[in-house]
């Protein structure tokens, strides 16, 4: 899981991923599908600059297939190639070799201008913590690699690994950190498990999730929670909600805990449906 970022842990990650950078030929951004843009490392462009990106829209199974199909056309349009996926069943894995064998042929075709025989492509994971870069390693690599830790800084010898005939794939992802600047994000990166259940508030966690699926998805809402009509104050919505589960103290007084825990966990689990938390920005 994640670890408390502080500048020099960022430093020390960076510096390990520009090295491991230069090794390769294609960077893979693994992001959340859920929260493309709030699960993306803020220095990314800087750290891949140069190199060919595929970005792999992963967990596409939690995500609203609706706002996965919008993502798709936002990174295609950003010249990006983008792949959904689920690495953990590993649907649309298979289709990851191909496309960056296809991102690699300007590389090979200069490799054959220069008569140099092609080589197979090479490729790495990046992401930030939990976002599933040991999943979709293991998934390509078609065995269980060893997972590291989320710490810059825990490395073991790394080593390629034969995806088909014309990739390798470093066997040890880029670990980066999550983006903190903004309150928002920090609350998406919550609840999709990017961040320790330690280091935020349940509470306030919840009620971000309340006030976004009260705009984005009352009909969910309505229907988990048995309600004719969402209350416009938060903190009654919380009480109906309570109420409606038991959520209560000794004296019937709701227990705001136990509603934020519960709400937190249905999210989690998926039993309040596929919900992506962000939609793209309106390209110009
Ligand atoms: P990391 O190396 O980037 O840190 O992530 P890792 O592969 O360990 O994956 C983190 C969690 O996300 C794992 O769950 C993993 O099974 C899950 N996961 C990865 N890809 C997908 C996907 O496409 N869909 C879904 N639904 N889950 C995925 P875990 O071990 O149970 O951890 P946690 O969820 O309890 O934190």
């Amino acid at each position: 899981m994640s670890i408390q970022w502080f500048p020099g842990h960022m430093a020390k990650a960076k510096r390990e991923a520009k090295e491991k950078i230069k090794l390769i030929d294609v960077v893979m951004e693994l992001v959340d599908a859920r929260i493309p843009l709030s699960s993306r490392n803020p220095v990314i462009d800087e750290i891949a600059k140069g190199k060919p990106r595929l970005i792999l829209l992963n967990k596409s199974d939690l995500a609203d297939l609706a706002a996965t199909e919008q993502w798709m056309s936002y990174f295609k349009k950003k010249n990006f190639a983008v792949l959904q996926i689920d690495a953990q069943k590993g649907t649309g894995v298979q289709k990851v070799p191909q496309v960056v064998t296809q991102l690699a042929e300007p590389l090979i075709t200069k490799w054959k201008s220069k008569g140099m025989n092609p080589r197979a492509i090479r490729a790495l994971i990046l992401g930030i913590p939990n976002v599933g870069k040991s999943t979709i390693i293991n998934r390509l690599a078609n065995k269980r690699i060893a997972k590291i830790g989320d710490k810059p800084g825990v490395t073991k010898a790394q080593q390629w690994i034969k995806v088909g005939k014309e990739m390798e794939l470093l066997d040890t992802p880029g670990i980066l950190w999550p983006k903190f600047e903004d309150e928002a994000v920090g609350y998406r990166l919550a609840l999709t498990g990017a961040i320790k259940e330690t280091i935020f508030d349940f509470q306030d966690t919840t009620v971000f999730l309340l006030k976004y699926l009260r705009e984005a998805y009352p009909e969910r809402l309505k229907d988990r929670y048995q309600l004719d009509e969402i209350p416009e104050d938060i903190v009654e919505l919380y009480d109906v909600i309570g109420r409606k589960r038991g959520c209560l103290m000794a004296g019937g007084q709701i227990d705001y805990d136990r509603v934020a825990e519960l709400l937190f966990r249905e999210f989690r689990s998926g039993t309040l449906g596929n919900i992506s938390l962000e939609y793209p920005p309106k390209l110009s």
